[in-house]
């Protein structure tokens, strides 16, 4: 994973669900490098999105790298068949999980990317001890299960608190943010030491997709 500066990844779960092509056509024209996937069960967040055969359609379309972001309970029983479906990285939450560290092992072993995410009220101590094996941390900058929230400023400390965890201990996960990224909020994230911001709203409900991305990649 070779991130120089920050990266936008597009999040579908603003684009139109009946249009999923025209998404994905949308974020590569725009010149996003991943596509980010919010799975929802409807039980560790209250709404249900999609599941393995939405990831499989949408790697059959695209060269995109599929981030998948898993918002479900139990989510050791989705890693082989996310595998399959063409997954490039796997996030789960680590408030779904007792043993944390086995399931990064395992999803390691299918030599796709793992990650691991945090909702805005666990705090980054709960998952030092694991933060040399996995590839990426996800901090949860909203509440998960909605598009279009605002960012929750002490979420960006936890970042800041990442990164200088990063460097101390010469770690090498990315740092991604999820939730409320927009043309206001971006700079802050980035300089807490963000690799890979999503954005939902600020990218799909925009008149001018391609011009968002540049400009929020830019900024
Ligand atoms: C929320 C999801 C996000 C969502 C972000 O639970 O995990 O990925 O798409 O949407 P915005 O960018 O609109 O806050
Ligand atoms: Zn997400």
């Amino acid at each position: 994973m070779d991130i120089k500066q920050s990266i936008c990844a597009p999040s579908i779960l603003s684009a139109d669900f009946t249009a999923m092509d025209r998404a994905i056509k949308t974020a590569e024209s725009a010149g996003a490098q991943w596509l980010h996937l919010d799975v929802m069960d409807g039980q560790f967040v209250p709404e249900i999105t999609f599941g393995t055969k939405m990831v499989a359609d949408i790697n059959r379309k695209t060269e995109l790298f599929l981030d998948v972001h898993l918002m479900v309970e139990n989510p050791e029983r989705l890693i082989s068949a996310m595998v399959q479906a063409g997954a490039d990285a796997i996030t789960f939450h680590s408030e779904a999980v007792i043993h944390s560290h086995r399931l990064i092992q395992e999803i390691k072993n299918n030599n796709v990317l793992c990650g691991l995410s945090i909702v805005p009220s666990t705090p980054v101590s709960s998952i030092t001890e694991l933060l040399s094996d996995v590839d990426l941390v996800l901090v949860m900058s909203v509440n998960p299960g909605y598009g279009g929230q605002k960012l929750i400023p002490s979420c960006v400390e936890k970042i800041r608190l990442l990164d200088s965890i990063r460097k101390e201990k010469n770690l090498d996960f990315k740092l991604s943010v999820d939730g409320g990224v927009n043309r206001d909020t971006v700079s802050l994230v980035k300089k807490a030491g963000t690799d890979i911001f999503v954005a939902g709203s600020a990218f799909f409900n925009s008149k001018n997709p391609i011009d968002e991305l540049r400009i929020l990649e830019s900024i």
